[in-house]
């Protein structure tokens, strides 16, 4: 199969991500952080790497400000229910995903906070600078948004939102599900004050494993208390990271394979990744964008792409040209909506929903040709 579905979950990993998760399930297995005994103190060593990977990865001085959760989902929703109070402002984008926009509408239905989002300017998704500095107010609290489009790729000005931040006291929460381990993330450079990643994506690891990193100057409530190992006797949540946002056992055979896949990332570099990505990215776009027939919403030109071409074929929903790459050509695509309805109602595309291709680190030129192939075909024939 030709997996072209790596926005929603990379594949296949690096061979080190099987191996180690297998080793560890065989030969440590043990609850870290618990007890002291030779085996919980090697998984508590292999969590302690997994914080190292990603702290060098975003440039985070200190690894113990990493918490560990099941997905981005998850360290989005501690982030945002975990800073906002009565009376926050927020600024988000159309752009964003379920996962930001979802917790935000519910504390507007509750009444407690209030937020403003901001729409692209193209077909792409493309967002202007500017919008977020008129949209401050003077009890903007938060500004929640994604690194890139998990529906057309489009990059956000991040480094550029980071300053706005920084600039005006605001903290900056960055979803990073789409581009962590393909483009520079420097927590410091970008004034990020917490930043949601998942392990599944580009970060190579597997399902089941992501986390959130939360700077100094946070002030974080927990949203989920139980057990961390610390503090046992205290009836409140221990109120320093990592331990404020990791209750209960981890998940110990995810993270291992998690540091085996951001350990790839480091030793290859994302900058390496990238071009990689571009360049089949650019195939991939000039062997689609010449078919009249085929309505791009995702560039190249001009723009910085995280690795996505989402696209219709005239006359064809997005389910039905992603049921037929599948059934007939083998190839594995995402349809439908992708969780980002703001998105898809600025695109136009509430009807048709949008065939997403997303490229791994390791897709190759053939099967990208292929693709080509294979969507000019189905273009024909419709
Ligand atoms: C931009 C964006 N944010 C958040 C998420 C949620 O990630 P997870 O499934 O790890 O919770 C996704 C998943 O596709 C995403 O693309």
């Amino acid at each position: 199969m030709v997996y072209l579905d790596n926005a929603a979950t990379s594949f296949p990993k690096p061979e080190e991500v099987y191996v180690e998760m297998d080793a560890f399930m065989r030969k440590v297995c043990a609850n870290p952080g618990r007890s002291s005994h030779e085996m919980a103190r090697a998984s508590a060593a292999v969590v302690m790497r997994a914080r190292e990977g990603i702290a060098k990865l975003f440039n985070i001085e200190n690894p113990l400000h990493v918490g560990f959760t099941c997905n981005a989902t998850m360290a989005l929703n501690m982030a945002i229910h975990g800073v906002l109070k009565k009376g926050d402002h927020v600024i988000t984008t159309a752009m964003d995903h379920n996962s930001v926009l979802r917790p935000l509408y519910e504390l507007k239905k509750k009444g407690i906070i209030d937020y403003t989002v901001i729409m692209p300017k193209n077909q792409f998704g493309a967002i202007e600078l500017s919008s977020f500095t008129k949209a401050v107010r003077t009890n903007t609290k938060l500004i929640a948004t994604t690194l890139s489009s998990n529906v057309t790729g489009m990059v956000l000005p991040y480094k550029e939102i980071g300053e706005i931040a920084k600039k005006r006291g605001i903290l900056y929460l960055l979803d990073c599900s789409q581009g962590a381990g393909v483009l520079p993330i420097d927590v410091n450079n970008m004034n990020i004050s917490m930043l949601a990643f998942p392990g599944h994506k580009a970060l190579m690891g597997p399902q089941g494993t992501g986390g959130l990193y939360v700077n100094e100057a946070v002030a974080l409530r927990s949203i989920i208390q139980g057990g961390t190992g610390s503090r046992s006797f205290e009836t409140v949540q221990p109120d320093f990271m990592p331990d404020i946002i990791e209750s209960g056992t981890l998940n110990t055979p995810g993270l291992a394979g998690l540091n085996a896949g951001v350990e790839f990332i480091l030793k290859t570099g994302t900058d390496a990744i990238y071009k990689k990505k571009k360049s089949l990215l650019e195939r991939l776009y000039e062997g689609l964008a010449v078919n009249k027939r085929i309505k791009l919403y995702s560039t190249i030109e001009g723009y910085m792409n995280s690795g996505i071409i989402a696209l219709l074929i005239d006359g064809l929903d997005s389910s039905e040209a992603a049921n037929i790459l599948d059934s007939k050509y083998n190839i594995a695509v995402r349809p439908g909506f992708h969780c980002a309805p703001l998105a898809h109602k600025a695109l136009g595309t509430c009807k048709t929903g949008l065939v997403r291709l997303s490229l791994g680190c390791f897709n190759t030129p053939d099967e990208i040709q292929y693709t080509i192939k294979s969507i000019n075909e189905i273009a024909a024939h419709k």
